[in-house]
């Protein structure tokens, strides 16, 4: 079977209560559009199509690197039929044509395999399911004999109809030449007053084709998006299928319902991961790691025996193995830890290299800065790396000792073995084996009278 794929993406969504393109919402960090197109291209087919039109540029950047996507544009969205009339052109007769909505985002391949097989023997496939709350779907109308003879649209269906639990789960699989027919014949007297794509049904029964239907692996997976609130109940099942996947591989998860990887975990043994992570791109870790409480973690590398404490957040970075973070650490962009290293509560490192077994356990700010091994940075220490206008390196050596509440002003460089004393303000480039020290000398007035309140 040569197979034509048609994803529709055109609409606004109204539903949702905003301007952003609706199939651009995110679930688990990648738009529905992503997730609908990326299943379509596990199945065997010719093209793809995306049919869009709302919100046009941005819907193009969301997937613009995939140049097998063929676009057809829907100058006005006049609705579901319309939108498919505008790529049939493009399409051979011979083919059988897939069609799915670019708001379900959790079909499976397994269901879409389904309905491409059960086309194979018929020119006409639909997908259905059974809600126990249909409402907002259109509605599955069978005969006596059981065979499915149209569907109804949940605003144009009287009470009783609005009965029937059996739903259009927006998936079809129809012979070209048919479907083009059938398109050309559609019109919009309904209450939406839209070129219904579902009234194709009962215009190939007329012509007497056997529509079959099947049924989809699972009812969440034919899930529309259509408001916030079932953006966020596919969002949340979609985050405990993955912890579920997860721990089948043997991550250690330990509420799956307060777990969320909006991208991918590349995970190695013995991983334990507490309540309230959230994890975000490409993520990368080895065996032994432990991710305390409300840690947030994007596009980084942890090494082995990584324990990365609570309120923690490690943003596009490299940690050596051995590392302690947190808690209440943020380690920002181009940062690169290596063996060892400690960065405590209230420390921010960007842009920052530090060396094996460095240590900045508290309140720090360590920016563009490059610092060697076994180097102590103490409490409070600040490289100060902005002018106003550019940005300067500090550059500190190895087994530096860096005094609490030190603010080293760069560009500068503190060589191997300095001692820099606590308070300082350091201006100058120090020597290795020196102390730096500025302070003024300590005075001590004796029996200071201090104002009391009265
Ligand atoms: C549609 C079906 C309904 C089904 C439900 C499943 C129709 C008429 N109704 O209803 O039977 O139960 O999906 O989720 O098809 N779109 C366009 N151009 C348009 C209009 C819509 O590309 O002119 C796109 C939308 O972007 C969306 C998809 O088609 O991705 C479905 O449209 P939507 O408005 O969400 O239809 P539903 O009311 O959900
Ligand atoms: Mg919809």
């Amino acid at each position: 079977m040569s197979l034509s794929i048609i994803i529709l993406a055109a609409g606004q969504g109204k539903r949702m209560h905003s301007d952003k393109p609706k199939v651009l919402n995110l679930l688990a960090g990648k738009p529905l559009i992503r997730h609908v197109y990326e299943t379509a291209t596990k199945i065997d087919y010719r093209k793809i199509y995306i049919v869009y039109g709302h919100g046009a540029d941005q819907v193009l950047r969301a997937l613009d690197e995939d140049s097998k996507i063929s676009w057809v544009e829907q100058k006005e969205q006049l609705g579901t039929g319309h939108a498919v009339k505008q790529v049939l052109p493009d399409i051979p007769n011979d083919d059988h044509v897939l069609v799915l909505y670019g708001d379900v985002p959790l079909i499976s391949e397994a269901s879409l395999m389904k309905l491409v097989n059960a086309a194979t023997d018929s020119d006409f496939s639909l997908l259905t399911a059974y809600f126990d709350e249909p409402y907002g779907y259109g509605r599955i109308i069978r005969n006596d004999n059981d065979n499915i003879i149209s569907i109804i649209e949940e605003k144009d269906a009287s009470e009783k109809q609005k009965e029937i639990s059996e739903v259009n789960a927006g998936f079809m699989v129809v012979k070209a030449e048919l479907l083009n027919e059938c398109v050309n014949s559609l019109n919009n007297k309904n209450k939406q007053e839209e070129y219904y794509l579902t009234d194709i049904v009962a215009l190939a029964v007329n012509k007497k084709t056997k529509v079959s239907t099947v049924l989809a692996e699972s009812t969440i997976e034919v899930q529309g998006i259509n408001t916030r609130a079932q953006l966020s109940e596919a969002e949340r099942y979609y985050q405990v299928l993955q912890a579920h996947n997860l721990m089948d591989k043997g991550v250690g998860i330990s509420d799956p319902s307060r777990f969320d990887l909006r991208g991918n975990l590349q995970a190695g043994s013995d991983i334990e991961i507490d309540v309230n992570v959230v994890m975000e791109g490409k993520i990368k870790m080895g065996d032994n790691v432990y991710i305390a409480p409300n840690c947030i973690i994007k596009n980084s590398v942890i090494g082995n025996n990584v324990q990365v404490l609570a309120n923690s957040i490690i943003e596009n970075s490299i940690i050596g193995r051995d590392c302690v973070i947190g808690p209440f650490a943020r380690i920002r962009p181009d940062s690169v830890l290596g063996e060892h290293v400690h960065v405590g509560n209230f420390v921010e490192v960007k842009k920052s290299s530090l060396g094996n077994r460095t240590k900045a356990n508290h309140l720090s700010y360590i920016g563009d800065a490059e610092v060697g091994i076994d180097t102590n940075i103490g409490a409070g220490v600040i490289t100060c790396n902005y002018d106003g206008a550019d940005k300067h390196k500090t550059v500190i050596g190895n087994d530096v000792f860096v005094g609490s509440d030190a603010q080293l002003i760069a560009p500068i460089t503190i060589q191997d073995g300095s001692t820099i004393a606590a308070g300082a303000t350091i201006t100058k480039d120090v020597a290795s084996d020196s102390l730096a020290i500025s302070r003024i000398e300590q005075k001590t007035i004796p029996s200071w009278d201090r104002p009391r309140k009265k």
